[in-house]
This record gives C-alpha cells, sequence and structure tokens, in this order.
C-alpha cells in the first residue's frame, strides 16, 4: 500500500513537472510543413537581402529564404527559443551561416514581440528588407507586432503575412478554448489586422491580395 501511494506521488510530481515546463500559449507540434510558394515566387522578384520570418516553426521556409539569399544578408529568426536553436543549428549545418535567431520563453505572455524590441533597441534605423510574418496567428499578439515591424522595416521594403482567413477553430488545441472568446476563435484575426490595421495605413500598398504589402518610400 506505501509503495502504491509513492509510486502516485511519484507520477504526480512527474506530470505536474511535465505540464509545468510544457505551458505553452502555443501547440508544440504543428501538422503543417508548408512551403510558402507565393512568398518565395515573389522574393525572387526582389533584391531583398536582409529578411526576417516571424514563427518559424521546423524551418521549411526558413530554408528556401536561406536558398533564396545563398549566403548573402542576413536570415533573421523569430520564434520559441528552442525552435529558433533547431532551424539555426540545421540551417548552419547546411552551410548557412548568415542566420541569426531571435528565440524567446514559452511564458504566457512572452513573444517575439520582445524579441523585435530588442532589435528596436540596437537598431535607430531601419534594418529589414522584407517580413514574413506567420506566428501567432492573434489580433493580440500580432497587431503589436506589427507596429513593432514597421519600425524595423525600410522604405521600400515589404511585409508578408500568411493565413488571412485562418481562424482558431481550424485548429485543435484545447487551450486556444481558455484563451480566446468564441468570437476571437471564429474570427480571422491575420484577416482583421491586414483589413483594419495594414490595409488602412497609407503608407503601404498592396501587392499580392491580402498577403504583400510594400513599404512607400516616403
Ligand atoms: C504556422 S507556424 C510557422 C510556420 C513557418 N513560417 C513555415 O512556413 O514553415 C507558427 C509559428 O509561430 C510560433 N509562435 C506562435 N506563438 C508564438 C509566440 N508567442 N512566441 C514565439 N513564437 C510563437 C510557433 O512556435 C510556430 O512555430
Amino acid at each position: 500500500m506505501k509503495m502504491l501511494a509513492y509510486r502516485f506521488q511519484a507520477l504526480a510530481r512527474y506530470y505536474f513537472r511535465k505540464m509545468t515546463f510544457r505551458a505553452t500559449n502555443y501547440p508544440t507540434r504543428l501538422f503543417s510543413l508548408t512551403r510558402q510558394t507565393k512568398t518565395i515566387e515573389f522574393l525572387k522578384t526582389t533584391d531583398c537581402q536582409v529578411i526576417a520570418e516571424i514563427g518559424v516553426y521546423m524551418g521549411a521556409t526558413s530554408t528556401e529564404f536561406a536558398k533564396f539569399l545563398n549566403g548573402r544578408g542576413e536570415l533573421h529568426l523569430f520564434d520559441f527559443e528552442d525552435n529558433v536553436l533547431e532551424v539555426t543549428r540545421r540551417l548552419n549545418e547546411m552551410g548557412y551561416h548568415n542566420v541569426i535567431g531571435h528565440g524567446n520563453s514559452r511564458k504566457i505572455m512572452d513573444s517575439y514581440n520582445w524579441s523585435l524590441m530588442k532589435m528596436i533597441q540596437a537598431h535607430k534605423e531601419p534594418v529589414f528588407d522584407y517580413v514574413f510574418v506567420d506566428g501567432a496567428h492573434s489580433w493580440a499578439v500580432d497587431a503589436l507586432a506589427f507596429f513593432l515591424t514597421d519600425k524595423l522595416l525600410k522604405p521600400g521594403g515589404y511585409i508578408d503575412f500568411d493565413d488571412y482567413d485562418w481562424t482558431f477553430k481550424d485548429f485543435c488545441f484545447p487551450p486556444f478554448r481558455k484563451m480566446y472568446t468564441r468570437e476571437q476563435i471564429e474570427t480571422p484575426q491575420v484577416g482583421l489586422l491586414i483589413d483594419l490595421l495594414v490595409k488602412r495605413d497609407p503608407h503601404y500598398t498592396e501587392v499580392t491580395q491580402n498577403k504583400i504589402f510594400q513599404k512607400n518610400r516616403e
């Protein structure tokens, strides 16, 4: 009996620790590994040399960005630290050494917005030619990400959003039901941010419908 109680306590401790350390506001595993064909095809028509990817997951698109740059310029990757370290390591192994990782923790209120703040702190002038935004897909995180990215994007540069129509209801991750209202789960939040913030901003011109926008050259 004593042995059983001990085992139960050990199991409870294991799961408590596991839940505490893995607590996250975003799933650690996704099902999609899609390559962003539209993004890469468009990028090939430009001479962008400093690219940022916000939300890299396993690096399918990061790899395409690295191939496009082919050692020139810089590729900045933003995501949770574990993802960034893994993708950066893999790209380095492939011979791409122009990759700069910006990882953040999995604390509930942490995001790439903290890393973007640090970049603004470190650079008085805009640094990016191209920013691909494919992260949290939420108004709460990405409306601020747009504001911060705008400070870092050069005039004439591009901001590219994935998933204009995507909603949280397309995705089975139970914590989302605690984090968002039903209205927020059913509303495409990237679409909201594009319609209300980007399209209404006179400094931006739409170049690919609901996706790629160019920052005007003043
Ligand atoms: C759709 S995936 C990115 C896919 C990737 N761009 C590609 O094309 O393969 C979204 C990414 O956003 C990241 N993300 C979501 N919320 C985040 C947060 N609060 N902080 C950092 N990264 C976050 C996730 O870890 C995930 O890797």
